[in-house]
């Protein structure tokens, strides 16, 4: 199964994936995981990426096709995945869209998280990863709106998108996720 989580940060992408993945057993693909550890390793993408991360940024499309592309080659995807973070921008959904047709697996189902922004805010604060300053929210929230929401329209225009209430607790969010899935 190839399944897309698409939120605002603070969504609880993250912390579904790792749920979801652990229930269908396929790997987990988060481009902030994989950027913020190559930025750890020191590596020329680690120390591009890092730059752009810090304050708030988009990374820019063609390092992030070359780090799916990549990834996606690795013998743990032949059986699905599922992609966190990725795509955020009409290009990368379409890159993606290339990557899976050249392989001949599609995806099977897109799914939002939608929670309010003075949640996002709290949970973010509450956390305080390196970008979880109020500037580098903002900028992601802006982001967020104004290039990652139409992708929305993209995966419903293709009839992949599924809506799911990110609010309540983890294990609630949880079940809707599974009753969406588990009704594909
Ligand atoms: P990324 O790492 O993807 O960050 P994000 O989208 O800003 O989202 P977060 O990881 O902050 O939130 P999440 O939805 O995963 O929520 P989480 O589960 O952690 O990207 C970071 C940066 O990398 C970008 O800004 C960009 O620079 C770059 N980047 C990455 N991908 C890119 C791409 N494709 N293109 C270009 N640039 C890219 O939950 C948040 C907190 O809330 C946690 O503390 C959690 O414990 C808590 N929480 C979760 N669910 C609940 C709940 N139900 N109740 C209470 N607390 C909860
Ligand atoms: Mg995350």
């Amino acid at each position: 199964m190839r399944i897309v989580f698409i939120g605002p940060p603070g969504a609880g992408k993250g912390t579904q994936a790792e749920r979801l993945t652990e229930h269908l057993k396929i790997p987990h693909l988060s481009t902030g995981d994989m950027l913020r550890q190559a930025k750890d390793h020191g590596t020329d993408i680690g120390k591009l990426a890092g730059q752009y991360m810090d304050a708030g940024k988009l990374v820019p499309d063609g390092v992030i096709i070359q780090v799916v592309g990549e990834r996606l080659r690795q013998p743990d995807c032949q059986q699905g995945c599922l992609f966190d973070g990725f795509p955020r921008t009409i290009s990368q959904a379409e890159s993606l869209d290339e990557f899976l047709r050249s392989d001949g697996t599609p995806l099977d189902a897109v799914l939002e998280l939608y929670v309010p922004e003075n949640v996002l805010v709290e949970r973010l604060i509450a956390r305080g990863r390196g970008d979880d300053n109020l500037e580098a929210i903002r900028q992601r929230f802006k982001d967020y709106e104004a290039i990652t929401t139409p992708l929305l329209d993209y995966y419903k225009e293709r009839a992949l998108l599924y809506r799911i209430d990110g609010t309540g607790t983890m294990d609630e969010v949880f079940e809707r996720i599974k009753t969406t899935v588990n009704s594909l």
